[in-house]
């Protein structure tokens, strides 16, 4: 029934208006994938972290987070679509789930870390397919260097030691300039220092890129592995960047990098240094390198899955046979000016079904041209990753979905 508060790790904490995170979502944040030897969201993880040997490596950071901290402290405007209750989970209006990473800079910062990568579980409301999931993994990665000569001698040195480190490799590097009209130097920032950092940022990334996907993207002078900047925007970062690899015929975005805008280093306490920081995301690299085919895959407890892996190895995925899918349609009118949202569709699915749902489509939207209310009809494609579903069991649930439907979200089934 109806309750005013959730339990989370042992912490009761009151919901209100505005509470979206559901037992499915609430369910995961024990898991950890990151941190379970063996699994390959933790290999993926050790071998980033033995890029960087010298930065401090964290990992166990609450998923809980202030809105405050996950937005305002990383200048997110007031009218962020991210901030939306249709795009993140929050426990009240007071507490979410972090969205990334990046979540934890000022923290961190603060605590005088000027090398560090931080790992960890985030969330975010979206629609069901292979290659999305609501919780996945990123991995922040963070380099500051005082604002001052000594600083950028610093940076300068490790420059040419990476870019050596560079020229002696199968890599084509796509560049774009580091400060442009469109991607601007921050006005605190003198341009040769920003120009220096952007440059440590690009050539720390560029030798990354090349350990992780050097073996399987390329790696021969006939087929060299090929890495393209392109200009990008983050409320934290100016100039920002995204990094993409050329995979199987097509550019694939890895992650996101900029340098840091002075705002955070100051409400940090750290206004004399600047740097650079990025995020990338685990599970869309790790589908590359272990040739997974479905995110769902990550979270399955199938000994056919897990036993293919072993600590510090990276190994080519064999897939086991799919059990049948099972496709249900549901339609309905929905409440009067006030058409359903996908992801709300999508989480009480999730909510009912869990992982055995495999896709949701919307397979039709219309407007009734004299009402003006809304039809909508979803295919919903439930499989199990684990075993075979029974006809019975399928229709139960979907039985649940179609009354969760009308007496949570209102809606009048066709
Ligand atoms: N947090 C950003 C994201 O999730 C990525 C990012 C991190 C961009 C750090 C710039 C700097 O998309």
């Amino acid at each position: 029934g109806l309750s005013n508060h959730v339990e989370i790790s042992g912490v009761r904490y009151p919901t209100d208006a505005i509470t979206n995170v559901t037992p499915a979502i609430l369910g995961k944040l024990p898991l950890r994938l990151h941190t379970q030897p063996g699994h390959p969201l933790s290999t993926l993880r050790s071998l980033i972290e033995a890029h960087y040997p010298d930065y401090a490596h964290l990992s166990s950071l609450s998923p809980l987070v202030t809105p405050y901290k996950n937005f305002d402290e990383l200048s997110f405007p007031k009218d962020h679509p991210g901030r939306a209750v249709t795009d993140s989970y929050y426990v009240n209006k007071d507490m979410m789930l972090r969205t990334h990473t990046s979540a934890h800079e000022v923290e961190v910062f603060r605590a005088g870390e000027t090398k560090w990568l931080l790992t960890a579980d985030v969330y975010r409301r979206d629609e069901i397919d292979g290659s999305h999931y609501p919780v996945f993994h990123q991995m922040e990665g963070a380099r500051l260097f005082s604002a001052d000569a000594a600083g950028m001698r610093e940076c300068e040195e490790d420059n040419a030691r990476l870019r050596q480190q560079l020229a002696r490799s199968d890599i084509v590097i796509e560049d774009v300039p580091h400060i442009s009209p469109t991607n601007p130097v921050q006005p605190s920032h003198d341009p040769r220092h920003a120009e220096l950092v952007a440059k440590n940022l690009k050539l720390s990334l560029n030798t990354l890129m090349l350990k992780l996907f050097g073996g399987v993207a390329g790696s021969s002078s006939e087929n060299p592995l090929r890495v393209r900047w392109i200009e990008a925007y983050f409320p934290f970062t100016s100039p920002s960047f995204e990094v993409e690899v050329f995979f199987q015929g097509k550019w694939l975005e890895i992650l996101g990098t900029g340098v840091v805008r002075q705002a955070t280093l100051d409400t940090a306490g750290v206004a004399n240094k600047m740097g650079w920081a990025f995020g990338l995301g685990l599970e869309r690299i790790a589908m590359i390198l272990y040739s997974i085919p479905d995110i769902r895959l990550f979270w399955s407890t199938d000994p056919r899955f897990l036993s293919q892996f072993e600590e510090g190895k990276i190994t080519t995925f064999r897939p086991y046979s799919k059990y049948p899918s099972c496709f249900k349609d549901v339609s309905f009118w929905s409440p009067k000016d006030q058409p359903l949202h996908e992801n709300d569709f999508c989480d009480l699915v999730r909510d009912v079904a869990g992982d055995i749902v495999e896709d949701v489509e919307k397979i039709d939207n219309f407007v009734h041209p004299k009402t003006g209310r809304t039809s909508m009809c979803f295919r919903i494609n439930y499989r199990s990753m684990d075993r075979s579903l029974s006809n019975e069991e399928v229709n139960a649930i979907q039985a649940q979905v179609v009354s969760r439907l009308r007496d949570q979200l209102g809606v009048e089934i066709r």
